[in-house]
């Protein structure tokens, strides 16, 4: 289509976008996103910048997967690559290429099924620390999940030798993660110019003398690198015949040789980062949906009982765990720790006739597309039979974006979707969790989409469910 005959995208007032988000980034995105409802794309300025949001799952394919070649990750991921470093998700490209197939193994259904006792160690023994609390007493989800999941991608990563390794990172990891929420929200408002923020990562990691803020980021940074440097360094001296990823990335290879010890440490921190606050947002958010939905929420407990008995879990048993894994999905649907996905097109292009300008910032409003109600009926209803038996075959598959979609797709979902099994079936297994009353629990919009005050809950002992084989 010839710019004569380009659909006119609707535009919205950049300085108005400007100051919803500096409010509250989920709802004014989605307000964005909302906007005009004729329409699945608008666009609006930031500083310099075109930015568009899309919501229709034809657009979100066209740009993850049809076209990914004509966008890249966007200035905001340079950010990331300050503390991430160039792992998986921060590079682009023919190295992004060749480092994603020879890790794709390493974190496949297979190579998983190693790693489960490994998983399992940590969050036996929260449960344990759970029940020496008594029958009935408060917890604050939100804060608990986080450190188990800290604990389960750490052991999984690190073996056992990851309990001494987080007492030193975990603060630094926490102080990390909120810096970087901080410094992403800055750069969705004002869009500084690239070289700018390459600039700000180089000075972060040189520069001897910094102001604070950066003088914090920098010496949060040095905290984690010095640690996990560390451990490669041990592991690098020892025959490498470890079951933890961490020896699968030391032993990783294609034709062309072996990650480099830089790529090791980046990966790995990598998967550290991108792979517990995520997971602890959508658990968090999963308890809370349970404790509104009890019918759905005593199907799970009984699930668990008629799978495990009482039980530890294996690997073989989480394919059983069919309701209990739908409902950390649909809590995924309902509130995605992943709220945007945005990329930069390297290339002019056009979306159903909409003109995108090379250069321009496009971001997909997860929240919006799993609450529209075109895709998913009554949207706004707990309801995990979505994701049960042949449900989701049906759906537009760029409808469902938690774990992003296409070539970028989470490399980490299948690590995900067991460890959130694992968690939902063995902390169920023993306890029911109620909201607080009166607690209010809001969405807040950071890098994750998380409870703005936590979620106090209320934790029971229960008694198993009677079922048919126990009887
Ligand atoms: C519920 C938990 C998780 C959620 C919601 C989540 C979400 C996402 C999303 C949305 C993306 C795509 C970002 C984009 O396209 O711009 C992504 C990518 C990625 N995630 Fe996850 N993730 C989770 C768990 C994990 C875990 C456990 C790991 C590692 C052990 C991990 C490692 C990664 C990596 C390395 C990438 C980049 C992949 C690439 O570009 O090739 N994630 N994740």
């Amino acid at each position: 289509m010839s710019a004569a005959t380009a659909t006119k995208t609707p535009t919205l007032s950049g300085v108005r976008v400007a100051h919803d988000m500096l409010v509250d980034g989920l709802t004014s995105f989605t307000k964005i996103a909302d906007a005009v409802p004729e329409s699945d794309i608008v666009r609006w300025r930031s500083g310099h910048r075109h930015v568009f949001a899309i919501k229709h799952p034809d657009y979100i394919e066209h740009v993850l997967r049809k076209h990914a070649d004509r966008y890249m990750k966007s200035v905001e991921y340079q950010l990331v690559s300050t503390v991430l470093g160039r792992s998986l998700f921060t590079d682009d490209g023919e190295s992004w290429r060749r480092h994603r197939m020879m890790l794709n193994p390493l974190l496949g259904r297979r190579h998983l099924n190693a790693v489960v006792d490994l998983m399992i160690d940590p969050i036996d023994d929260y449960v344990s620390r759970l029940e020496a609390q008594g029958d009935r007493f408060e917890v604050e989800m939100v804060a608990d999940m986080t450190e188990l999941t800290l604990d389960v991608v750490g052991t999984a990563l690190f073996g056992h030798s990851f309990g001494e390794l987080a007492r030193r990172i975990g603060p630094a990891v926490t102080t990390g993660l909120r810096l970087g929420e901080f410094a992403a929200r800055l750069t969705l408002i004002t869009a500084p110019p690239s070289w700018s923020v390459k600039a700000l990562g180089a000075a972060i990691h040189h520069a001897p003398l910094l102001p604070p803020p950066l003088d914090r980021a920098q010496a949060t940074m040095k905290t984690i690198d010095d640690a996990i440097w560390e451990v490669i360094h041990d592991r690098e001296e020892q025959p490498p015949h470890d079951d933890d990823l961490l020896g699968m990335l030391l032993r990783a290879r294609d034709e062309d040789g072996t990650l480099t010890p830089r790529r090791v440490r980046d990966e790995a921190t990598t998967f550290m980062v991108a792979g517990h606050e995520t997971t602890a947002n959508g658990m968090a958010w999963m308890w809370y949906l349970l404790s509104l939905n009890s019918d759905a929420r005593d199907r799970m407990y009984a699930e668990v009982d008629e799978v495990l008995d009482g039980r530890r879990p294996t690997a073989e048993d989480i394919p059983a765990l069919e309701w209990t894994s739908a409902c950390l999905q649909e809590a995924m649907r309902f509130f995605s720790p992943i709220w945007v996905i945005p990329r930069t097109a390297i290339a002019d292009d056009e979306i159903d006739g909409h003109r995108i300008p090379s250069g321009s910032t496009l971001t997909v409003p997860v929240y919006s597309v799993h609450h529209d109600e075109r895709w998913w009926e009554d949207p706004e209803r707990f309801d995990p039979s979505r994701f049960t038996g042949d449900q989701a075959r049906d759906r537009h598959r760029f409808a469902y974006l938690p774990f992003g979609a296409g070539q970028r797709v989470c490399i980490g979902m299948s690590f995900a979707l067991m460890e959130g099994a694992l968690i939902a079936a063995m902390m169920a297994q023993r306890f029911r969790f109620d909201v607080v009353p009166g607690h209010p629990v809001q969405p807040e919009a950071t890098l994750t989409l998380r409870p703005r005050a936590g979620v106090r809950m209320v934790a029971r002992r229960r008694e198993r469910v009677k079922t048919a084989a126990a009887a």
